[in-house]
């Protein structure tokens, strides 16, 4: 593909430059329809079953962005008192929102307790501390299904290697905790990891997942979690998670087990990224080139401050260069090899190492593609920068500003003496 940014068009008609121009880079951008199109996808994978999608909000807690799940009809998950509360003020009502939480304080599961939203809880330690608080209530547990999955080892949440779920072999002592505290256990949950394009890691953690569920009685609901991966090589053309194969695949196992189990759950999942990612982006300025050792520097203000993927997970981000508010096409531009990088005071600071870009120059925009999930949510302010301003391309074409810019007085306001 020679460019994401106008075979979806991306900005509606709108000139980024302009954006850019009034709102000032590093600018979160967002587009309505592409976010509404994926969120419509998850909502569908089951169709046959009583099915739920969860709305991952970890991955982007914008109220807009919320606001597009609530209309969307899926529901939400929420992994701390700060999500549960972002949801709450988006309008999801506590039966739409799944606390999946860990580690947590009894004074963070007295907030979901309080507010009548169920927990899922993923520790020996946990269930205890729920029974504790909340004798004779109702909860989750989150069960490790044995395989991973992931674009990292950082982001592999089952298996052998992590500190997420309760493993198999612990089961009994689930039950033997939860009649001690005359805990109701309503469903159980797993997640495997995050970004696969290929399912089988998943579809093999639900056959475990099936299998383990069929120790647990009266099951109301059983979750799958998320994962689901996208394309983040677009521009060399890289296929789209196969939804549809996937959806066969995962509804003929639960066929499989409905017969087995006698009744038919609820089933869930929680995706993230497949919700947001590709329905954001970032504009950035190039401030500088230079070249060092033999390198091509370019400089811009998208640090790791604004995108710490890169620089965490050694992550791809296509990129696009905008000029005079137009992409220059990858097609007829002078093609060269470049280290993308951004203004923070790290040499870990970089965006891409020797891509192959179209020539930049100096004050051109560097969009960056993909980056509406774990964006803005694990950005910082760290060198003392401001958080970025974020923008909706909403679906009639209009430009709206979804969370402003932070300011040096937002920033001055958290000391003391
Ligand atoms: N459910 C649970 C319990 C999770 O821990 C996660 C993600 C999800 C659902 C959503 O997964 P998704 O569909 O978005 O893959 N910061 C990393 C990703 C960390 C994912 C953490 N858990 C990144 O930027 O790649």
């Amino acid at each position: 593909m020679d460019s994401f940014i106008n075979s979806s068009g991306f900005f509606k008609g709108n000139d980024p430059e302009k954006l850019a121009e009034k709102f000032g880079t590093p600018l979160y951008v967002y587009n309505e329809d592409i976010i509404r199109d994926r969120m419509l996808r998850v909502a569908n994978v089951i169709t046959k079953y009583p099915y739920r999608a969860n709305y991952s909000c970890k991955t982007n807690t914008n109220l807009s962005i919320l606001k597009i799940a609530l209309d969307a009809g899926i529901n939400a998950d929420a992994m701390s008192e700060g999500e549960m509360r972002m949801l709450l003020k988006a309008g999801f009502t506590p039966d739409r929102i799944f606390y999946v939480c860990n580690n947590v304080s009894a004074d963070e599961m007295r907030f979901a307790i309080d507010n009548d939203i169920l927990t899922s809880l993923d520790s020996l330690d946990q269930i205890r501390m729920f029974g504790t608080i909340n004798r004779g209530g109702r909860c989750a547990v989150r069960i490790n299904p044995g395989v991973g999955a992931g674009h990292h080892e950082k982001v592999v949440t089952a298996g052998k290697k992590t500190k997420f779920a309760i493993a198999e072999a612990d089961i009994d002592e689930i039950f033997k905790i939860a009649d001690e505290y005359d805990l109701k256990i309503v469903g159980i949950n797993q997640h495997v990891g995050s970004q696969f394009m290929d399912p089988s890691p998943f579809l093999a953690a639900v056959d475990n997942l099936l299998r383990i569920a069929m120790r647990f009685k009266d099951l109301e609901f059983i979750d799958f979690g998320g994962g689901y991966g996208i394309p983040y090589h677009k521009l060399d053309d890289e296929k789209e998670y196969d939804m549809e194969a996937f959806s066969k695949e995962f509804t003929a196992k639960l066929d499989d087990f409905v017969l087995r189990y006698g009744s038919v759950p609820l089933f869930k999942s929680e995706p993230g990224r497949y919700c947001v990612a590709e329905g954001g982006v970032i504009l950035g300025r190039v401030h500088s080139i230079k070249e060092n050792s033999g390198i091509k520097y370019v400089g811009t203000d998208v640090g790791m401050n604004v995108l710490v993927r890169p620089s965490m997970y050694d992550s791809w981000h296509d990129i696009e260069i905008i000029r005079d508010g137009k992409v220059v096409g990858r097609d007829n531009a002078g093609f060269e090899k470049v280290t993308v990088c951004g203004n923070i005071c790290e040499s870990g600071d970089v965006l891409c190492k020797d891509r192959e870009l179209p020539k930049v120059k100096d004050n051109d925009l560097i969009c960056v593609l993909d980056a509406g999930a774990y964006g803005y949510s694990m950005c910082s302010s760290y060198n003392t920068r401001l958080r970025p301003a974020e923008v909706m391309v909403c679906s009639d074409g209009s430009i709206k500003l979804i969370r402003r810019r932070e300011t040096f007085e937002d920033m001055f306001a958290f000391y003391e003496g």
